[in-house]
Formats: C-alpha cells, structure tokens, sequence
C-alpha cells in the first residue's frame, strides 16, 4: 500500500463520487502514527489522536485499531470514540470552558480527564476529589505555535490555568485531598521549534515535586507538518531526544518514572487527507484569472481563516504550462484559497486537488450558504470506502420546525 494516492486514482473518485470530495488515505496515517512509535522508543509513552482534528468514526476506528488512545475536546467528541468501539480507558477528556455538568457525565464515562479551570477542578474536589485521580490543564506562559489564533499556552490565553496560580491549585489539591495524577499542556498548533516545545515543557516539569501521586506527563500535540516542499515542519527525532533526555534528568533528581503522553492532531491526520473540487467557472480581469471552484470556506476555511497555505494541483491536467490563478470558492462571500498562485493551466471542469486537508478540512465545514458539505471517501487496504454521504436537502431541512 502506498502512502500517497495518484491523480489517476483522485479522478477517478471524483467521478465516482462527485466533487467536493475529501480523501483520506490511511496507509499515510498509519504511517504517521509508525514515525511517532519508532521515535519515541524507549520511553513508557502513550499517543492519543486529537479527534478534533477529524472525527468521522471510520477514521477513530482505524487508529485506534493501530493502538492509538483518542483525546477528546467535547463530551460529543467522547461519545463518537465510545461509539467507535473505543473503550473508554483509552480515551482522554482535556476540557475547557465547559460547564461542570459535562466533566461529571465524562467523568461517569469512567475516561481521564484534565480538568483546565481552578474553578472546576475546585467542583470536581468536592465532588469525586479523594476518590478519583484527575488531570489538570497548565497554561505554561509560553508563546509557541504558527499564528496567535492556534497559539495556546501564552499569557493571554484562555486556555489552562495559569502556572502562576500554582499556590491556589496546591490549596485546592490539598483541601480536597485529590489525586493528581497528570499533567497536562498543550502550549499550540504547529509548533515547529523543539526549543519552544520544550520551554513549555520544562515548566511544566519545574512544578512536578509538588504531585506526589503524579503518573503521567501529558505534552500535548501541535507538531508541524510541510504544506509545501521544502516546508519547515517539527523535527520529531531532535523533539524525541530532548523530552527522553528531560525525563531522564527528572528522574534523576527525584527518582520518579513517568509515563509520557502527546495528542497529535495535524501530524496523523493532515497530509493524508485531499480535498476534490472542480473548477465551475474561469473568469479573466485586469487583477487575476479567477478559478472559481465547486467548494468554498464553507468545506475548507484554513485559508480564510488562519491565512494557511494549501498546495492546489490541477490534477486533469498536470503537464500543462505553469499560469498564475487567484483560486476561489462559489461562496457569496470572499473566499479566496490562494492568490497568484503558479498552477498548470486550469480548464472549467478541470479537478483540483489541495493538499493537506485531512486535519481541521471536513472538521471545521459548515452548510454555509445552504451548501451541502461534502462527502468523505477513505482509502483502506487499498480500496476506497464512503464514510460518510453527502448532504441532502433533507439534512438542511432536518431540525427546522415545520409550522402549520
Ligand atoms: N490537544 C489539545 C488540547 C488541543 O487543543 C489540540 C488542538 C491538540 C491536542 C491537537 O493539536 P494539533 O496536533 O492538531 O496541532 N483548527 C486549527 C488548529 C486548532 C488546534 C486546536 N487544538 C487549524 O486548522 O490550524
């Protein structure tokens, strides 16, 4: 099985299937996941799949079956994964901002959680604080990620509660005699800089003396992958040496082994997924030659939205002259996916492929403008699968009220 799909096969799924169309192809995921298990040798470490990343359960199902854990940022994100066969000791809740309510139903879910609020931790005390061991979530105060909006772990983030406010976690660890037995920072989302990932990371182990019946080291995902050739991207085995060596010196200076967690999201599941789409319209102006395409923001919103770059084929017709194209979507709103962008020459009817939309691609689509989303087609053991239909009226339709 090969981890990268052909044209030929693309062309033929988009005619077999229609356009929009995402593609995930699961050998590039397993192979993925192979690359993190061979780096982080050695180490007791546990990977579970950030599933906001993609849930379809199809997908949760395959890499769980790879012996993958699933993390979950919703009590819906949980149900999926229980849904997809997942047990639930293999699953992780890292909340935030939620109300108690879904950490108690987590919580009877019988799955670990981390718990980001002083205040909801100070809830789950009195709660279930001797009785269950829990998690917590730390804001490290360390700027790190692609752009500010996937950038997690700062000092004006929402996310975790603040290193600083380590006396008034302390207080209520104490007061309700609970069981800390993880740790847990996500500091961002493309974090290509080992150096900032472990910054993070040794704040987070300059506070471990003070869990005695801490187990696990939860670091989170945000490892970058290449958008283009020559991309820069995390470099995983320089990350791998540096967290085995942090753990190593953590145990020498207070004897304690601990297992290692991280929550890859991009890093499985981005270069594995493709979006199809074909091109409606070509429209020549005085600013650019507009490729007008089948999809829009409402299927991919990473380039609207974090100004993200995602490489477009033109796979029908791949050897053509090199031209410049602004490529946009048919939504009634500026949707563009790239600007003077260097494509074999577009044809209306044409497909375009783009790269790298597995992660946060059917994920993050909406039915904006009363657009249906796509379907999604997963290719295993090589042969092509629909996980999932694409919309109908019926599902625009399906929770409006029907009045007399
Ligand atoms: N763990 C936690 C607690 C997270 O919040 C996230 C992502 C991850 C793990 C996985 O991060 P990853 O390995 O995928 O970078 N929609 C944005 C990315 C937002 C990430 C949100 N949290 C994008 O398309 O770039």
């Amino acid at each position: 099985m090969k981890e990268t799909i052909t044209s030929e096969i693309l062309l033929e799924l988009a005619s077999k299937y229609g356009t929009p169309l995402y593609v995930y192809n699961t050998e590039k995921i397993k192979g993925q996941y192979q690359s993190l298990i061979n780096a982080f040798s050695g180490l007791p470490v546990r990977f579970f799949y950030a599933s906001k990343a993609l849930t379809n359960i199809h997908i949760l199902k395959f890499i769980h079956s790879l012996g993958a854990s699933i993390d979950c940022s919703s009590i819906n994100e949980l149900k999926l994964a229980r849904y997809a066969g997942v047990p639930a000791d293999k699953i992780l809740y890292t909340s935030n901002s939620i109300h108690f309510s879904e950490i108690e139903e987590a919580q009877r879910e019988g799955v670990s959680i981390n718990i980001d609020s002083l205040s909801n931790l100070e809830k789950f005390g009195e709660k279930f604080g001797h009785s269950s061991p829990v998690g917590i979530r730390l804001r490290p105060n360390v700027m790190a990620g692609g752009n500010l909006k996937i950038s997690t772990g700062h000092d004006k983030s929402k996310f975790g509660i603040p290193v600083d406010k380590l006396e008034e976690i302390l207080n209520v660890v104490q007061k309700y005699k609970m069981h800390i037995t993880v740790l847990h920072i996500h500091t961002g989302s493309e974090i290509s800089d080992v150096s900032m990932f472990m910054k993070a990371v040794n704040v987070m182990l300059g506070i471990t003396q003070y869990f005695p019946e801490l187990q696990c080291l939860d670091l989170g995902g945000g490892f970058k992958v290449p958008y283009k050739e020559n991309d820069v991207q995390t470099d995983i085995a320089l990350l791998a040496t540096e967290v085995k060596q942090s753990i190593a010196d953590l145990k020498k200076r207070q004897g304690r082994n601990f297992e290692v967690w991280f929550e890859p999201g991009k890093y499985m599941v981005s270069e594995a997924g493709s979006l199809l789409a074909k091109v409606n319209v070509l429209k020549e102006t005085t600013a650019a030659t507009f490729a007008g395409l089948d999809t829009g923001f409402n299927h991919l919103i990473r380039p609207m939205f974090y100004g993200s770059y995602h490489q477009i084929d033109n796979i029908s017709n791949p050897t053509g002259a090199k031209k410049k194209y602004a490529v946009v979507g048919n939504i009634c709103e500026t949707d563009t996916f790239a600007w003077d962008r260097d494509i074999s020459e577009i044809r209306e009817e044409d497909i375009l492929v783009f790269r790298n939309a597995g992660a946060y691609g059917f994920e993050m689509a909406s039915n904006f403008n009363s657009r249906f989303r796509p379907a999604e087609v997963m290719i295993f053991d090589g042969k092509d699968e629909l996980i999932r239909r694409r919309d109908t009226l019926d599902d625009l339709l399906r929770n409006q009220l029907v009045t007399t």
